[in-house]
């Protein structure tokens, strides 16, 4: 028996993640899920966004389905899906980024980086450390070559003409992809955010450290419809979370209009990875065979609701199966 956690979060996380779930659930009716409730609406409510016992449930989680979390500008608060990335290990962020002529996977460091969580404030400036470590860069640079392994090549994402913590990562990440034998090219974070909307077929996986991965893909998220198509993994060695590139978009949420297609395809992630590629991909076809059909939310220039699309995805995926 495979247990999957969801956790819908807060916002739209409400709306896109039970859809998410009712595809997932008809592709694979063997799955049992659980649900886990983490976010700033349990922290209004409770006081607590996430605590052990949320964290001893998440683990106990053979994948973990989460939708997107409201972080307040409260400076006492702690952000949920930091403390769970942090507490399950989930080192690598993996971030697909597929369309017409887009086929890039960005891999970001997921742990360390500027979101280390060293920080201080004083009264006339505030701090935040950069860590960038050896075993850190280590296990990223690994999980990024044997993807490009299996694919064409590796670039690396780097701003090291400026940063020494960079320096580190780019040499640790040549010297994995030699030994991996994929081929590797560095470019500069900011030269290549240009190039990546310019010349998208020039890039296959890219490698980087924590905040340029994150901002670099919600940047690709251009190429191919905006931040309601990205999906992504948060994955470490024991554990691994799926949940939308997006947030909780508290400026759509409510309205029933999100697009659900990143948390749907985050859900055929999450079967890949839990070494069920053939209903990942009945999962991406149904969603190809809809958007095909002309049907959109109102982000892709359409008119069907969130619960209107998925109900479409369903009815393929049950046609596929
Ligand atoms: P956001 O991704 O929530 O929204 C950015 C823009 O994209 C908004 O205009 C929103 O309406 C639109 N958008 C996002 N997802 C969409 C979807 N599925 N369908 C249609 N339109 C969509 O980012 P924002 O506004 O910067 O952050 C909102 C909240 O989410 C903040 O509290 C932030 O901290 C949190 N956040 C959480 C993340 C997570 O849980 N992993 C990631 C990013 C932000
Ligand atoms: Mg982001």
């Amino acid at each position: 028996m495979t247990g999957i956690a969801v956790v819908e979060g807060d916002g739209i996380g409400h709306e896109v993640v039970p859809v998410a779930r009712e595809i997932l659930a008809a592709v694979r009716p063997d799955l049992e899920f659980f649900e886990v409730e983490v976010g700033y609406g349990r922290w209004e409510r409770t006081g607590s966004a996430c605590d052990e016992e949320t964290i001893a449930d998440l683990k106990s989680a053979d994948a973990i389905l989460f939708g997107a979390v409201t972080t307040p500008p409260d400076p006492g608060y702690r952000s949920a899906l930091l403390q769970i990335r942090r507490a399950l290990d989930l080192y690598a962020n993996v971030r697909p980024i597929r369309g017409e002529g887009v086929d890039i996977i960005i891999v970001r460091e997921n742990t360390e980086g500027l979101y280390s969580g060293i920080e201080w404030t004083e009264p006339d400036r505030a701090c935040t450390v950069r860590v960038v470590s050896r075993r850190g860069s280590e296990r990223i640079a690994r999980c990024a070559c044997s993807l490009a392994a299996a694919r064409r090549h590796l670039t690396i994402g780097n701003k090291a003409n400026v940063l020494k913590s960079d320096s580190l990562f780019v040499d640790i990440c040549r010297r994995e992809a030699a030994r991996a034998g994929v081929p590797c090219t560095t470019r500069f974070i900011d030269a290549l955010s240009l190039d990546i909307l310019m010349h998208p077929a020039r890039y296959d996986v890219i490698v980087t450290t924590n905040i340029f991965g994150d901002i670099l893909s919600d940047t690709a998220a251009y190429l191919v419809g905006g931040l309601g198509m990205l999906p992504s993994g948060n994955i470490g060695e024991r554990h691994a979370l799926f949940e939308p590139v997006h947030g909780s978009a508290p400026d759509i949420a409510g309205q029933g209009i999100a697009n659900p297609i990143a948390a749907i395809r985050s859900a055929a992630m999450l079967l890949t990875h839990t070494g069920d590629p053939e209903s990942a991909a009945v999962i991406e076809e149904a969603i190809d065979r809809v958007l095909n059909a002309g049907i959109r939310t109102r982000d892709l220039g359409g008119n069907a609701g969130t619960r209107e699309f998925g109900a479409a995805v369903l009815r393929e995926v049950l046609r596929g199966k």
